[in-house]
């Protein structure tokens, strides 16, 4: 299997769209991902049931030296990691109001350097996504076997400089 991430575009600076062919090619970019956020920084990951937002999220926690096992915190809403930073894991599948997140008090994990990472991350926006770096895993169509279509994006230009030099990288993950 070819596990190598491809640079798909970059139309534009702040935006880079990916084909990620495996599980271990979008882990490998969460962990590219982890290596370039700083403390205080927010991931909202987007995409639907299976689409690799935990898979993601194992990467970039792995990247930042725990070893601890990831697993969508769907039941529990947050999990967190004693990785450097520490990272919360948020899960938004099952949110009915967006109190719940708000009663998670992640300012405070944000304040104390923490990163936070929500899957189905849309629903946090509101709270978290003034200047989140968004994640978006699609499928890319039939032809492409268990390829993911991965869309990093940056609302604010907080991550512009950092996504710019991640690009050149690319075709050097994986396989
Ligand atoms: N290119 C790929 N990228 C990511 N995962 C892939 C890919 N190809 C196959 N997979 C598989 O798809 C599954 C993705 O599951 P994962 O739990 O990461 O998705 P999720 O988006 O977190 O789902 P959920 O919404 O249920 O939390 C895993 O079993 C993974 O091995
Ligand atoms: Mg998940």
């Amino acid at each position: 299997m070819n596990d190598t991430l491809q640079l798909e575009s970059s139309v534009e600076v702040g935006r880079l769209v990916l084909l990620s062919p495996s599980a271990a090619s979008t882990r490998a970019l969460g962990a590219l991902v982890g290596r370039l956020l700083e403390p205080g920084e927010v991931v909202l990951l987007s995409g639907g049931l299976g689409a690799g937002k935990t898979t993601f999220t194992k990467g970039l926690v792995a990247a930042l030296g725990s070893s601890e096992e990831v697993t969508s915190p769907t039941f529990t809403l947050l999990r967190t990691y004693a990785s450097t930073p520490v990272v919360a894991h948020v899960d938004c599948w099952r949110l009915e109001d967006l109190n719940e997140v708000v009663d998670l008090a992640l300012e405070e994990v944000l304040d104390e350097g923490g990163i936070v990472v929500v899957e189905w991350g849309e629903a946090a926006a509101p709270l978290l996504g003034a200047e989140a770096l968004v994640v978006t895993i699609s499928d890319p169509g039939e032809l492409c076997g268990s390829a993911r279509r991965v869309e990093l994006c940056d609302p604010s230009g907080r991550f512009r400089e950092r996504l710019a030099a991640l690009a050149p990288r690319l075709a050097r993950v994986g396989r």
